[in-house]
């Protein structure tokens, strides 16, 4: 049972992955975790000092970490989605559809609506899920799509209903609506569950830029925000994770005092 979802978003450099890391492995000590990162330039391998891939890799007795590529779940979206178009388009209007499929499976959104998909199909399955963003920029893309996907697939599904109406009429049946109705009930589901146990870290260095894009990101999503600043020198207000020596691999990232974050 999904008890929380914790986000890590800020500049690039300010330590996301790595703190990302040091709270996946503090959790999986109290349940089921999975790490997973979104950021095309991945790190775990690196910062845990393990083999990650793109498939799930178990790290810890209690520990998943995955490297998500968008790439791939987008063509094998998009391939999904075609199948559902062979049954009402002409064999000549499918072969331009996929010649388009293949251009469209590299556009953001769809690199996003395949992430989607995943997320919602992954989350369910673990007492706490950390995910790891690429740099302020996707965090909010991936906040607007997750509107914007939702809109289009409302629209969708209710011109659907009246082609409905039309195929009951003339004895018809077919699986595009339902399968349109399952993808708007499952980004219906992730935006859902983000919002109610969702948490995203707005990490920060003490500078003036890093702190600006942890600003953007408490002012421009949904979800609930908390401030990070990490490598911190003095004590602040909100939370603050000191700078440690050598924060790589499995025994040195738990020296990384992350607990305060994990309770919130
Ligand atoms: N608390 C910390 N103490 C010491 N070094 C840190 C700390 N957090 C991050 N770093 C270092 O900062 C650099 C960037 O960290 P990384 O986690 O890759 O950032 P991001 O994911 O935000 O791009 C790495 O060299 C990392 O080891
Ligand atoms: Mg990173």
């Amino acid at each position: 049972m999904l008890k929380k979802v914790y986000m890590f978003g800020g500049k690039g450099g300010v330590g996301k992955s790595t703190l990302a890391c040091a709270l996946a492995l503090w959790l999986s000590e109290k349940g089921k975790t999975l790490l997973a990162s979104l950021d095309p330039a991945h790190s775990l391998s690196g910062i845990l000092k393990t083999s990650v891939g793109s498939s799930i890799t178990q790290v810890l007795p209690n520990l998943y970490a995955v490297e998500l590529d968008a790439q791939s779940l987008a063509r094998s979206y998009v391939d999904r989605v075609l199948k559902g178009l062979e049954e009402i388009l002409s064999p000549s209007v499918l072969e331009g559809a996929k010649r388009f499929a293949s251009l469209i499976s590299s556009s953001p959104t769809s690199l996003e609506t395949a992430v989607f998909d995943k997320l919602s199909e992954l989350l369910p399955q673990y007492e706490y899920v950390v995910l790891d963003f690429a740099p302020t920029g996707q965090v909010l893309r991936f906040f607007d799509s997750l509107n914007l996907v939702q809109e289009w697939l409302e629209f969708l599904v209710q011109l659907s209903h009246r082609q409905e109406e039309i195929d009951r009429f003339m004895n018809r049946k077919r699986n595009l609506p339902q399968l349109l109705k399952e993808r708007l009930q499952k980004v219906k589901f992730l935006a859902e569950t983000l919002r109610e146990k969702g948490l995203l870290f707005a990490v920060a260095r003490q500078e003036p830029l890093a702190l600006q894009e942890a600003q953007m990101l408490e002012k421009n999503t949904f979800i609930k925000t908390k401030r990070v600043i990490n490598c911190s020198e003095e004590p602040t207000e909100g939370l603050s994770i000191p700078r440690v020596e050598d924060p790589y691999g499995i025994e040195n990232l738990k020296k990384i005092p992350i607990e305060k974050l994990a309770l919130l």
